[in-house]
């Protein structure tokens, strides 16, 4: 029997329990009730690396408006479909400001967050033109996205990006979208769960693809700015936060309050869509609905449908925060900017104990330190690292369950405490100790 900082047999005894056939493929929700179970029962500190739930208090200046507005009496009246007027504006103007490309307050929409956004948007997409059905998941990717799929009846497809980066890119995208039958592709950048950040070119491949074969980019933008290798929080001065949108016209930006502004609980996104796309008419949208354009049956009929609307005092919050942040008056990539020293911090600490960084790259250039990063083990699957590591303490989930084809985990850095990093060491000193006997 194995010395380990949990106790062998009551892990072994706990994880058996939930009778996984494969440890890699549990989902977040199964490996945060195994380790907080096995926190309890072993009065053994987890160091939880599971979840990507945003680890800092909410911002302060959408907290007062929200405040405001509620005692105003926002609560009573249901919210416009279209947007409050002002959050509108001040998502165009903040789009400007850090992304500095024009998107009109009309094709800015507030959504329950950006898995709302990507719910309708999936949706609305795959109706525009018959036999085009399927999404193309450029992976690895956040896995309820796939289970959005699932709930609507929707078909996938979907890569490792990890084999085909930079030049490589443009062979692949060809191959999936010359069949005819994708109607939109989606990717997270910075990516969750790698944090790597599709470069200039990759964007401009995926741009150009996505005319060529009239294929509509949902660009995930939930890390928005956090890409900490650039000074990315200044409004309108560059660097800008990178998109597609300086490529194509056919484009659906996520843009979430979740992380950038740590508003998670108030489920408050907006989806920004071109005003090109705004605007057109397709002929699947036509039959479905007798008429309308992206953008209207997007609102009208499917956010209509789906929540009519999004909660009337969250609206109020981020219209504060965006207004804020373009005012110049709240850093709000500073404020985040704690992700990344963490990562820093726990990647060297990961890697001194003989772990590698699975997604290590952007091409030429290391990937940025920030919300999430990938670990491997030298000679173990992910399935057999993320089983293991529970014995030391260690949460985390497998690369497995984001459509990566590498052998790791994704490891988050949002609920690590500072007295943590010490706590690791002595962890992974035994874990190396341990693997030298095996
Ligand atoms: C890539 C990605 N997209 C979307 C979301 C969900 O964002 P929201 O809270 O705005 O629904 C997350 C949250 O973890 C994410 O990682």
């Amino acid at each position: 029997m194995k010395n380990t900082p949990v106790d062998y047999q009551t892990a072994r005894k706990v994880i058996e329990g939930y009778g996984l056939p494969d440890f890699g493929k549990a989902t977040i929700r199964e490996v945060v009730a195994i380790s907080n179970q096995l926190e309890q029962l072993t009065k053994t500190e987890f160091i939880h690396m599971e979840m990507g739930v945003p680890g800092l208090p909410a911002a302060k200046v959408g907290v007062e408006a929200e405040i405001k507005a509620l005692q105003a009496g926002a609560a009573s009246i249901y919210p416009n479909i279209n947007g409050l007027p002002e959050l509108k504006e001040e998502a165009s103007r903040f789009i400007k400001a850090f992304i500095n490309i024009d998107v009109a307050a009309e094709g800015c929409v507030p959504v329950t967050g950006s898995m709302q956004g990507t719910y309708a948007s999936f949706l609305v997409s795959g109706q525009c033109t018959p036999g085009k059905d399927t999404i193309l998941f450029i992976d690895p990717g956040f896995p309820v996205q796939k289970q959005q799929i699932a709930v609507m009846g929707y078909k996938y497809e979907s890569f490792d990006v990890y084999e085909c980066r930079g030049k490589k890119l443009r062979e692949v995208l060809e191959s999936y979208l010359s069949k005819g039958n994708i109607a939109s592709m989606i990717y997270s950048n910075p990516n969750n769960p790698a944090w790597f950040c599709l470069t200039e070119e990759e964007l401009q491949i995926i741009g150009e693809m996505a005319n060529k074969y009239d294929v509509i980019v949902i660009e995930d933008l939930a890390y928005f700015a956090m890409d900490f290798r650039k000074p990315l929080g200044v409004p309108f001065e560059a660097p800008y936060q990178a998109t597609v949108a300086r490529y194509t016209d056919n484009y659906v930006l996520q843009i979430s309050g979740s992380k950038a502004f740590s508003y998670a609980g108030q489920r408050i996104g907006v989806t920004a869509i071109s005003n090109k796309l705004y605007h057109r008419s397709y002929p699947g949208l036509t039959q479905r609905y007798g008429g309308g354009t992206f953008g209207t049956v997007y609102i009208h009929r499917v956010l209509y449908a789906l929540s009519s609307g999004t909660s009337h005092s969250a609206q109020y919050a981020l219209a504060a925060m965006f207004k804020a942040a373009s005012d110049g008056s709240f850093d709000f990539v500073s404020d985040v900017k704690e992700y990344g020293r963490r990562a820093a911090k726990l990647k060297k600490i990961f890697t001194d104990y003989g772990f590698t960084i699975v997604y290590d790259q952007d091409l030429s250039e290391p990937i940025a330190d920030g919300f999430y990063f990938t670990i491997g083990y030298p000679g173990m699957t992910g399935s057999e690292l993320m089983e293991e590591l529970m014995f030391y303490g260690i949460s985390a989930i497998s690369l497995s369950t984001t459509g990566s084809n590498q052998q790791g985990l994704r490891a988050c850095t949002s609920f690590i405490k500072d007295h943590q990093y010490a706590l690791l060491e002595e962890r992974l000193k035994i874990f190396k100790a341990n693997r030298a006997h095996n």
